[in-house]
Protein backbone atom coordinates (compact mmCIF):
# COMPACT_ATOMS: atom_id res chain seq x y z
CA UNK A 1 0.00 0.00 0.00
CA UNK A 2 1.70 3.14 -1.52
CA UNK A 3 1.87 6.06 1.28
CA UNK A 4 3.10 9.90 0.41
CA UNK A 5 4.57 11.96 2.88
CA UNK A 6 4.95 15.08 2.85
CA UNK A 7 6.04 17.55 5.50
CA UNK A 8 8.83 20.49 5.92
CA UNK A 9 9.35 19.68 9.51
CA UNK A 10 8.62 16.05 10.56
CA UNK A 11 11.87 13.13 9.84
CA UNK A 12 10.31 11.02 7.09
CA UNK A 13 12.50 8.11 7.68
CA UNK A 14 11.31 8.18 11.32
CA UNK A 15 7.95 7.88 10.40
CA UNK A 16 8.38 5.49 7.65
CA UNK A 17 10.29 3.03 10.06
CA UNK A 18 6.96 3.32 12.42
CA UNK A 19 4.90 3.12 10.38
CA UNK A 20 5.86 0.02 8.91
CA UNK A 21 6.08 -1.80 12.35
CA UNK A 22 1.77 -1.29 11.61
CA UNK A 23 1.56 -1.35 7.74
CA UNK A 24 3.64 -4.55 6.68
CA UNK A 25 3.00 -3.97 2.94
CA UNK A 26 3.87 -0.38 3.26
CA UNK A 27 5.46 1.38 -0.33
CA UNK A 28 7.19 4.53 1.56
CA UNK A 29 6.98 7.52 -0.52
CA UNK A 30 8.20 10.81 -0.20
CA UNK A 31 6.96 14.56 -1.44
CA UNK A 32 8.91 16.06 -3.76
CA UNK A 33 11.70 13.75 -4.90
CA UNK A 34 10.10 9.94 -4.40
CA UNK A 35 6.86 9.78 -5.58
CA UNK A 36 6.80 7.87 -8.14
CA UNK A 37 4.23 6.67 -10.51
CA UNK A 38 1.19 8.77 -9.11
CA UNK A 39 -1.48 6.39 -9.73
CA UNK A 40 0.10 4.17 -7.19
CA UNK A 41 -0.38 6.93 -3.82
CA UNK A 42 -3.74 5.59 -2.38
CA UNK A 43 -3.07 7.61 1.27
CA UNK A 44 -0.85 11.07 2.26
CA UNK A 45 0.07 11.69 5.60
CA UNK A 46 1.15 15.55 5.43
CA UNK A 47 1.54 18.77 7.36
CA UNK A 48 0.99 21.86 5.10
CA UNK A 49 1.28 20.53 1.87
CA UNK A 50 2.38 22.23 -0.77
CA UNK A 51 -1.31 24.09 -2.55
CA UNK A 52 -2.83 22.18 -5.65
CA UNK A 53 -0.47 19.07 -5.33
CA UNK A 54 -2.98 16.71 -3.59
CA UNK A 55 -4.85 16.97 -6.41
CA UNK A 56 -2.33 14.92 -8.65
CA UNK A 57 -3.03 11.01 -7.21
CA UNK A 58 -6.18 10.28 -8.86
CA UNK A 59 -6.24 6.60 -6.33
CA UNK A 60 -6.00 8.39 -3.22
CA UNK A 61 -8.22 7.30 -0.55
CA UNK A 62 -7.27 9.58 2.58
CA UNK A 63 -5.56 12.25 3.80
CA UNK A 64 -3.78 12.16 6.94
CA UNK A 65 -3.24 14.98 9.04
CA UNK A 66 0.60 14.92 10.89
CA UNK A 67 -1.38 16.96 14.03
CA UNK A 68 -4.97 17.71 14.96
CA UNK A 69 -5.41 20.62 13.02
CA UNK A 70 -6.48 20.14 9.21
CA UNK A 71 -6.64 23.89 8.84
CA UNK A 72 -3.03 23.75 6.71
CA UNK A 73 -4.85 21.01 4.93
CA UNK A 74 -8.28 22.88 3.94
CA UNK A 75 -5.85 26.06 2.90
CA UNK A 76 -5.99 24.77 -0.24
CA UNK A 77 -8.53 25.96 -2.61
CA UNK A 78 -7.62 22.41 -4.98
CA UNK A 79 -7.94 19.57 -2.69
CA UNK A 80 -9.08 16.48 -4.71
CA UNK A 81 -12.72 16.24 -4.31
CA UNK A 82 -14.54 13.65 -2.31
CA UNK A 83 -11.51 12.25 -0.71
CA UNK A 84 -11.88 12.11 2.72
CA UNK A 85 -9.30 14.51 5.22
CA UNK A 86 -8.53 13.00 8.80
CA UNK A 87 -7.21 14.32 11.79
CA UNK A 88 -5.08 12.81 14.37
CA UNK A 89 -6.75 11.67 17.49
CA UNK A 90 -4.09 10.44 19.90
CA UNK A 91 -4.65 9.98 23.22
CA UNK A 92 -0.60 11.34 23.72
CA UNK A 93 -1.89 14.36 21.70
CA UNK A 94 -4.62 15.35 24.00
CA UNK A 95 -2.67 14.74 27.36
CA UNK A 96 0.01 17.14 26.27
CA UNK A 97 -2.57 20.01 25.71
CA UNK A 98 -4.21 18.92 29.09
CA UNK A 99 -0.49 19.54 30.78
CA UNK A 100 -0.05 22.74 28.97
CA UNK A 101 -3.01 24.16 29.73
CA UNK A 102 -3.32 23.02 33.56
CA UNK A 103 0.33 24.46 33.68
CA UNK A 104 -0.55 27.92 32.55
CA UNK A 105 -4.18 27.84 34.74
CA UNK A 106 -2.36 27.05 37.82
CA UNK A 107 0.20 29.73 36.77
CA UNK A 108 -2.16 32.29 36.55
CA UNK A 109 -4.35 30.75 39.34
CA UNK A 110 -1.65 31.12 42.17
CA UNK A 111 -0.04 33.99 41.18
CA UNK A 112 3.47 32.99 39.84
CA UNK A 113 3.28 35.83 37.34
CA UNK A 114 2.85 38.08 40.24
CA UNK A 115 5.90 36.23 41.99
CA UNK A 116 8.23 36.18 38.77
CA UNK A 117 7.46 40.40 38.80
CA UNK A 118 8.01 40.86 42.47
CA UNK A 119 11.76 38.69 42.29
CA UNK A 120 12.99 40.93 39.59
CA UNK A 121 12.08 44.24 41.91
CA UNK A 122 13.34 42.14 44.97
CA UNK A 123 10.26 42.41 46.55
CA UNK A 124 9.26 40.02 49.31
CA UNK A 125 5.50 40.19 49.40
CA UNK A 126 2.59 37.19 49.85
CA UNK A 127 -0.30 37.52 47.85
CA UNK A 128 -4.00 36.66 49.18
CA UNK A 129 -4.71 33.28 47.85
CA UNK A 130 -8.26 32.85 46.05
CA UNK A 131 -9.74 29.26 46.53
CA UNK A 132 -9.46 27.30 43.02
CA UNK A 133 -13.90 27.23 43.18
CA UNK A 134 -13.52 30.92 42.72
CA UNK A 135 -11.43 30.72 39.73
CA UNK A 136 -13.15 30.46 36.53
CA UNK A 137 -11.95 29.22 33.35
CA UNK A 138 -13.68 29.26 30.43
CA UNK A 139 -12.44 26.86 27.71
CA UNK A 140 -13.27 27.69 24.17
CA UNK A 141 -13.83 24.64 22.14
CA UNK A 142 -14.94 21.36 24.11
CA UNK A 143 -13.45 18.82 21.41
CA UNK A 144 -10.79 16.07 21.66
CA UNK A 145 -8.25 18.76 23.20
CA UNK A 146 -10.58 21.53 24.84
CA UNK A 147 -13.07 18.67 26.33
CA UNK A 148 -10.47 16.86 27.95
CA UNK A 149 -8.58 19.72 29.13
CA UNK A 150 -11.75 21.30 31.01
CA UNK A 151 -12.55 17.99 32.52
CA UNK A 152 -8.68 18.27 33.78
CA UNK A 153 -9.53 22.00 35.18
CA UNK A 154 -12.48 20.85 36.82
CA UNK A 155 -10.69 17.65 37.72
CA UNK A 156 -8.53 20.09 39.94
CA UNK A 157 -11.11 22.06 41.36
CA UNK A 158 -11.76 24.96 39.02
CA UNK A 159 -15.15 26.61 38.31
CA UNK A 160 -15.08 25.54 34.24
CA UNK A 161 -17.29 26.56 31.75
CA UNK A 162 -16.92 25.65 28.01
CA UNK A 163 -18.05 26.84 24.77
CA UNK A 164 -18.97 24.73 21.67
CA UNK A 165 -20.98 25.18 18.25
CA UNK A 166 -23.06 22.39 19.28
CA UNK A 167 -24.46 21.27 22.64
CA UNK A 168 -22.25 18.98 24.71
CA UNK A 169 -22.67 17.68 28.35
CA UNK A 170 -19.48 17.78 30.62
CA UNK A 171 -19.05 16.39 34.23
CA UNK A 172 -18.17 19.46 36.46
CA UNK A 173 -18.36 22.05 33.04
CA UNK A 174 -21.08 24.56 32.37
CA UNK A 175 -21.18 24.00 28.66
CA UNK A 176 -22.25 26.90 26.43
CA UNK A 177 -22.94 26.85 22.69
CA UNK A 178 -23.43 28.88 20.02
CA UNK A 179 -22.92 32.36 18.83
CA UNK A 180 -25.92 33.95 21.27
CA UNK A 181 -24.29 32.46 24.08
CA UNK A 182 -20.49 33.39 23.67
CA UNK A 183 -20.67 36.37 25.59
CA UNK A 184 -22.26 34.54 28.78
CA UNK A 185 -19.66 32.09 28.18
CA UNK A 186 -16.87 34.69 28.40
CA UNK A 187 -17.89 36.63 31.21
CA UNK A 188 -17.28 33.94 33.36
CA UNK A 189 -14.03 33.45 31.81
CA UNK A 190 -11.12 34.91 34.12
CA UNK A 191 -8.53 32.46 32.24
CA UNK A 192 -9.75 32.27 28.70
CA UNK A 193 -8.17 29.02 27.01
CA UNK A 194 -8.78 28.97 23.15
CA UNK A 195 -8.83 25.57 21.96
CA UNK A 196 -10.67 26.07 18.57
CA UNK A 197 -9.64 24.93 14.84
CA UNK A 198 -9.11 27.33 12.78
CA UNK A 199 -12.15 27.83 10.41
CA UNK A 200 -13.42 30.49 8.25
CA UNK A 201 -15.94 30.80 11.09
CA UNK A 202 -13.56 30.89 13.96
CA UNK A 203 -10.69 33.27 12.25
CA UNK A 204 -10.31 36.70 14.02
CA UNK A 205 -12.70 35.42 16.82
CA UNK A 206 -10.65 37.05 19.56
CA UNK A 207 -11.12 40.68 18.59
CA UNK A 208 -11.67 44.22 20.74
CA UNK A 209 -15.19 43.21 20.60
CA UNK A 210 -14.70 39.72 22.27
CA UNK A 211 -11.96 40.61 24.40
CA UNK A 212 -13.71 43.55 26.34
CA UNK A 213 -16.41 40.82 27.51
CA UNK A 214 -14.06 38.88 29.49
CA UNK A 215 -13.84 40.06 33.14
CA UNK A 216 -11.46 42.72 33.40
CA UNK A 217 -7.81 41.85 34.85
CA UNK A 218 -8.41 38.26 33.11
CA UNK A 219 -6.17 36.09 31.09
CA UNK A 220 -5.64 34.57 27.81
CA UNK A 221 -3.76 31.33 26.91
CA UNK A 222 -4.23 30.22 23.59
CA UNK A 223 -2.60 26.98 22.30
CA UNK A 224 -4.64 26.74 19.11
CA UNK A 225 -3.76 28.29 16.46
CA UNK A 226 -2.62 32.63 16.06
CA UNK A 227 -5.10 33.43 13.48
CA UNK A 228 -7.98 32.87 15.59
CA UNK A 229 -6.50 36.32 17.75
CA UNK A 230 -6.41 39.72 16.06
CA UNK A 231 -3.01 40.55 17.47
CA UNK A 232 -3.22 44.18 17.19
CA UNK A 233 -6.52 44.18 19.61
CA UNK A 234 -4.48 41.70 21.46
CA UNK A 235 -1.94 43.98 22.20
CA UNK A 236 -4.74 46.90 23.03
CA UNK A 237 -6.10 44.84 25.55
CA UNK A 238 -2.91 44.34 27.44
CA UNK A 239 -1.72 47.72 27.16
CA UNK A 240 -5.08 49.02 29.00
CA UNK A 241 -4.75 46.10 31.63
CA UNK A 242 -8.19 44.53 30.26
CA UNK A 243 -6.11 41.97 30.04
CA UNK A 244 -3.70 40.93 32.59
CA UNK A 245 -1.32 38.03 30.98
CA UNK A 246 -1.50 36.05 27.86
CA UNK A 247 0.39 32.89 27.06
CA UNK A 248 0.76 32.22 22.95
CA UNK A 249 2.20 28.97 21.30
CA UNK A 250 0.70 30.08 18.18
CA UNK A 251 1.24 33.06 15.87
CA UNK A 252 0.03 34.48 12.65
CA UNK A 253 3.22 33.93 11.09
CA UNK A 254 5.64 31.28 12.48
CA UNK A 255 8.65 30.94 13.32
CA UNK A 256 7.64 34.08 15.41
CA UNK A 257 9.42 37.47 13.74
CA UNK A 258 12.21 38.85 15.73
CA UNK A 259 11.07 41.86 17.18
CA UNK A 260 7.48 41.11 16.93
CA UNK A 261 6.08 42.82 19.87
CA UNK A 262 4.85 39.24 21.63
CA UNK A 263 8.65 38.86 22.08
CA UNK A 264 8.70 41.88 24.95
CA UNK A 265 5.83 42.88 25.99
CA UNK A 266 5.19 42.84 29.52
CA UNK A 267 2.12 40.14 30.44
CA UNK A 268 3.33 37.84 27.33
CA UNK A 269 4.54 34.50 27.54
CA UNK A 270 5.55 32.85 24.28
CA UNK A 271 6.22 29.15 23.12
CA UNK A 272 7.22 27.85 20.11
CA UNK A 273 4.64 25.98 18.88
CA UNK A 274 4.67 23.46 21.53
CA UNK A 275 1.90 22.70 23.44
CA UNK A 276 1.23 19.55 21.98
CA UNK A 277 3.69 17.50 19.42
CA UNK A 278 2.53 15.00 18.03
CA UNK A 279 4.33 11.40 19.31
CA UNK A 280 5.18 9.47 16.03
CA UNK A 281 5.67 6.67 17.75
CA UNK A 282 1.67 6.66 18.98
CA UNK A 283 0.42 8.87 16.22
CA UNK A 284 1.81 6.30 13.62
CA UNK A 285 -0.19 3.55 15.71
CA UNK A 286 -3.34 5.52 14.66
CA UNK A 287 -2.68 6.29 11.36
CA UNK A 288 -1.96 2.68 10.82
CA UNK A 289 -4.93 2.06 12.66
CA UNK A 290 -7.29 4.27 9.88
CA UNK A 291 -5.33 2.74 7.15
CA UNK A 292 -6.50 -0.94 8.24
CA UNK A 293 -10.03 0.60 8.68
CA UNK A 294 -10.06 1.90 5.27
CA UNK A 295 -8.70 -1.18 3.72
CA UNK A 296 -11.70 -3.18 5.16
CA UNK A 297 -14.14 -0.50 4.18
CA UNK A 298 -14.80 1.17 7.15
CA UNK A 299 -14.83 4.33 8.38
CA UNK A 300 -11.47 6.07 9.44
CA UNK A 301 -11.85 7.69 12.85
CA UNK A 302 -11.57 11.78 12.76
CA UNK A 303 -13.17 12.76 9.34
CA UNK A 304 -13.24 16.26 9.37
CA UNK A 305 -16.02 17.97 7.30
CA UNK A 306 -15.00 20.06 4.39
CA UNK A 307 -18.19 22.13 4.94
CA UNK A 308 -17.12 23.75 8.41
CA UNK A 309 -13.52 23.22 7.68
CA UNK A 310 -12.55 20.95 11.16
P1 LIG B 1 -11.88 19.15 17.54
O1 LIG B 1 -11.94 17.84 18.25
O2 LIG B 1 -12.31 19.23 16.13
O3 LIG B 1 -12.77 20.16 18.42
C1 LIG B 1 -13.11 21.43 18.00
C2 LIG B 1 -14.06 22.08 18.99
O4 LIG B 1 -14.26 23.45 18.61
C3 LIG B 1 -15.44 21.41 19.04
O5 LIG B 1 -15.93 21.39 20.35
C4 LIG B 1 -16.28 22.34 18.19
O6 LIG B 1 -17.65 22.37 18.52
C5 LIG B 1 -15.66 23.68 18.51
N1 LIG B 1 -15.94 24.64 17.44
C6 LIG B 1 -15.58 24.60 16.13
N2 LIG B 1 -16.07 25.65 15.46
C7 LIG B 1 -16.77 26.38 16.35
C8 LIG B 1 -17.54 27.58 16.26
N3 LIG B 1 -17.68 28.23 15.11
N4 LIG B 1 -18.13 28.02 17.39
C9 LIG B 1 -18.02 27.37 18.55
N5 LIG B 1 -17.31 26.22 18.71
C10 LIG B 1 -16.69 25.74 17.62
O7 LIG B 1 -10.42 19.77 17.59
P2 LIG B 1 -9.23 19.35 18.60
O8 LIG B 1 -8.66 18.03 18.21
O9 LIG B 1 -9.73 19.52 19.99
O10 LIG B 1 -8.13 20.48 18.26
C11 LIG B 1 -8.39 21.84 18.42
C12 LIG B 1 -7.26 22.66 17.80
O11 LIG B 1 -6.10 22.67 18.63
C13 LIG B 1 -6.72 22.13 16.47
O12 LIG B 1 -7.56 22.46 15.41
C14 LIG B 1 -5.36 22.81 16.39
O13 LIG B 1 -5.50 24.04 15.72
C15 LIG B 1 -4.99 23.07 17.84
N6 LIG B 1 -3.78 22.30 18.27
C16 LIG B 1 -2.66 22.99 18.67
C17 LIG B 1 -1.54 22.30 19.11
C18 LIG B 1 -0.32 23.01 19.59
O14 LIG B 1 0.69 22.38 19.89
N7 LIG B 1 -0.31 24.30 19.72
C19 LIG B 1 -1.56 20.90 19.15
C20 LIG B 1 -2.72 20.24 18.73
C21 LIG B 1 -3.83 20.95 18.30
P3 LIG B 1 -18.59 21.05 18.38
O15 LIG B 1 -18.12 20.13 19.51
O16 LIG B 1 -19.95 21.54 18.60
O17 LIG B 1 -18.32 20.48 17.03
C1 LIG C 1 -0.54 21.17 16.07
O1 LIG C 1 -0.60 22.35 16.01
C2 LIG C 1 -1.58 20.28 15.70
O2 LIG C 1 -2.53 20.70 15.02
O3 LIG C 1 -1.49 19.09 16.08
Amino acid sequence: VALLFSSKGDDPALWEGLLRRHVADLDFRVWPDNVGDAADIEFALVWRPKLGALREFPNLKAIFSLGAGVDHIFRDPDLPPGVPIVRLIDAALTRGMSEYVLHWALHFHRNFHRYARQQREGIWKQLPLTPISETSVGVMGLGELGGDAAAALAGLGFRVAGWSRGPKKLEGVECFHGHHALEPFLGLSQILVCLLPLTPETEGILHAGTLARLPRGGYLINPARGALVAEEDLLAALDSGHIAGAVLDVFRAEPLAPGHPFWSRPGVTVTPHVASITDPRSAAREIAANMERIEKGEPPVGVADPETGY
